[in-house]
């Protein structure tokens, strides 16, 4: 079985909320790995039908072909995983929680096969409304599932203070430091080379 070259950024936003915080964060991000060269793309999750795991192990292993769910559009999103050096996760904090798109998304996870995932590198985006703090339980999270699949996590971006969406345009700095963000993951993974598979954990906070 060939390997698809992994020659992209790819940013998922879990937000149902369309241009909004998690959105725009995204977006800068994105734009500041495109400054260093990556050729970036983004996927929206709301804009995909990708239904809850129905709990039947029958993926397991085996991979999303013999996933119960035949007929959504999961695997649309797992093919451009599958090309992506680095996958940029965006979530709002919904209840204490990552917003449930997302939570839906990462458990059909279970069926991801390693060549989906190895080689590839995470880093995350949250905003909310509460302190930085609030956005601990959803890394924690984040920070689990990665380790679990063996992805090294690059970084989080965690914007507090941000309710509406007009509040972003009170927090430019949130934006200004989106794109530094981005930048900085683009450099790393330059860094790392066209062949690089280390997956030490790391950890690099922009709280
Ligand atoms: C249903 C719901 C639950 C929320 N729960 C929390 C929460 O527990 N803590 C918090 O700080 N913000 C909470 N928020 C606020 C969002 O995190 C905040 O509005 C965020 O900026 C939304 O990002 P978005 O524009 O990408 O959707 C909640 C918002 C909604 C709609």
């Amino acid at each position: 079985m060939n390997d698809k070259p992994k020659d992209y950024v790819l940013g998922i936003v879990g937000s149902p909320r369309r241009d909004g915080n998690t959105d725009r964060l995204v977006d800068s991000v994105l734009r500041g790995a495109a400054m260093v060269g990556w050729p970036v793309e983004k996927v929206r999750l709301s804009e995909f039908d990708v239904r809850p795991c129905e709990g039947c192990l029958a993926c397991y292993p085996g991979g999303l072909t013999r996933c119960a769910i035949h007929d959504d559009e999961m695997q649309k999103i797992v093919d451009r995983m599958e090309r992506a050096r680095l996958w940029i996760l965006g979530t709002p904090v919904y209840c204490y929680g990552p917003v449930g798109q997302l939570k839906v998304f990462i458990d059909r996870w279970i069926c991801l096969l390693p060549r989906v995932y190895s080689g590839t590198r995470a880093a995350t985006v949250i905003p909310l409304h509460a302190a930085a703090s609030g956005a601990d339980p959803t890394l924690a999270l984040l920070e689990t599932l990665f380790r679990g699949f063996g992805l090294e996590h690059l970084g989080s971006l965690v914007c507090p203070d941000l309710l509406h969406v007009e509040d972003l345009d009170r927090h430019t700095e949130y934006v200004y430091q989106a794109v530094a963000f981005g930048r900085r993951l683009g450099e790393r993974l330059l860094e790392y080379g066209a062949s690089s598979d280390g997956n030490a954990a790391t950890r690099s906070e922009d709280r």
